[in-house]
């Protein structure tokens, strides 16, 4: 398939409809896809390959497209087993077939493979170009994202930008729905989201190109409105809120910090607030650092445990610590029947992380709301919206 009319570059790349959990970590019910490329001209190169998986598709796809001819070159942009478990396949089937990689990429073939395939590996730096006829591909060194050895390519003659696992998202092809940012902003914050600053690096870099298409290694093939999904990523790599609005995220033993977490979002919808809610025991907590990231307050609702906070509360934190959560307001609700601890050991998890600034008023419910903590989750609610 070209990925559009008269291009010499075709989508190769497949669906995976049964995957359960991508990484072994993140619920993906719509499926996912890994992108491959092939350009053809005088020298045929193809971009990347596919997850284990998918082996067997994708080698077939391969020689559709080649119908007896031979690759000339492998580019290789990063070398996760999602895009590489074919790399060794290739090679062994195509003895002419040389790898194109950065330096670092080079350096941890072996790790993979068991071999550095010396003397078919071409490493390229930034700036360097590679003649393919007609086209040639530019590469653009992009390190850690999302992994040290990430390179990206853009192919002058048809303009478009080989972007590795940026743009990328949760979902196959054939689930593909118009909502690109949902799924696209949980890829994001979720596995790319630690390294925001490399991003930027690569915006900048990109700003400096004329990009007509963007070819991820998942989700779809962007087009057009480009500008769109940039400024999405410019506005998630600077740490910068989507929107304007609360989350509000709650961990609850008996359903009581449940109860004062539900009023909360009622007290501020009613203030005319945008409000997202989630249960820390029972949502996807990809979704919930999604959320956190995405709105520009969080309310944080926990039941004081061990001396400490529910550890579903505690995990979480932890887990927007891992991604470099920053530049929000974050307001806190406690429950604690006889020493609430929650409150506490929130904020000393919340201290260590940058721009993060801690609302005055906390709420300190025992054991079930009353008019006095009513009061106070209203008095957060002002506090929350001033
Ligand atoms: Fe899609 Fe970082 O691998």
């Amino acid at each position: 398939m070209k990925i559009k009319e008269n291009s010499a570059i075709q989508y190769i790349g497949c669906d995976d409809t049964d995957l359960d959990l991508f990484e072994n970590q993140y619920v993906v019910p719509e499926g996912m896809a890994y992108n491959s490329y092939l350009i053809d001209d005088d020298k045929i190169a193809v971009t990347d390959t596919v997850d284990a998986r998918k082996s067997n598709e994708w080698q077939t796809n391969l020689k559709a497209v080649l119908n007896g001819r031979h690759p000339d070159y492998l580019v290789v942009h990063h070398l996760e087993p999602d895009h590489s478990a074919n790399i060794g396949w290739v090679m062994e089937t195509f003895a002419d077939c040389k790898i194109v990689c950065s330096a670092k990429a080079a350096a941890f073939l072996p790790q993979f493979f068991g071999t550095d395939f010396a003397g078919r590996v071409l490493t390229v730096k930034e700036g360097d170009t590679l003649s393919l006829g007609t086209h040639t591909l530019q590469f653009i060194m992009a390190p850690m994202v999302h992994w040290p050895e990430v390179m990206v390519s853009y192919e002058q003659s048809e303009k478009v930008l080989f972007a590795a696992d940026a743009f990328g998202k949760f979902g196959a092809l054939c689930n593909e729905t118009d909502d690109w940012a949902c799924e696209a902003r949980r890829y994001y914050f979720n596995i790319v989201g630690k390294y925001g600053n490399p991003v930027q690096t690569l915006l900048k870099k990109a700003a400096a190109l004329d990009i007509q298409t963007i070819c991820p290694l998942h989700g779809p093939i962007l087009k057009e409105n480009l500008g769109y999904y940039i400024d999405l990523y410019q506005t998630w790599s600077s740490y910068q809120p989507e929107t304007k609005g609360v989350f509000i995220a709650y961990a609850s033993l008996h359903g009581n910090t449940a109860k004062a977490a539900e009023e909360l979002a009622v007290m501020l919808e009613a203030k005319g607030e945008k409000v997202a809610i989630s249960d820390l025991s029972r949502a996807d907590i990809a979704e919930c650092v999604e959320d956190a990231f995405r709105y520009d307050r969080m309310v944080l609702c926990a039941s004081s445990y061990d001396g400490g906070v529910m550890p579903l509360m505690r995990d979480f934190i932890n887990h927007l610590s891992d991604k470099t959560y920053q530049k929000r307001t974050v307001a806190l609700v406690e429950n604690g029947t006889w020493a609430p601890s929650a409150a506490r050991t929130m904020r000393a998890l919340l201290e260590p992380l940058k721009e993060i600034t801690i609302v005055d008023t906390v709420v300190t419910i025992k054991t079930s709301l009353t008019t006095d903590s009513r009061a106070a989750l209203k008095l957060l609610a002002d506090e929350l919206t001033r």
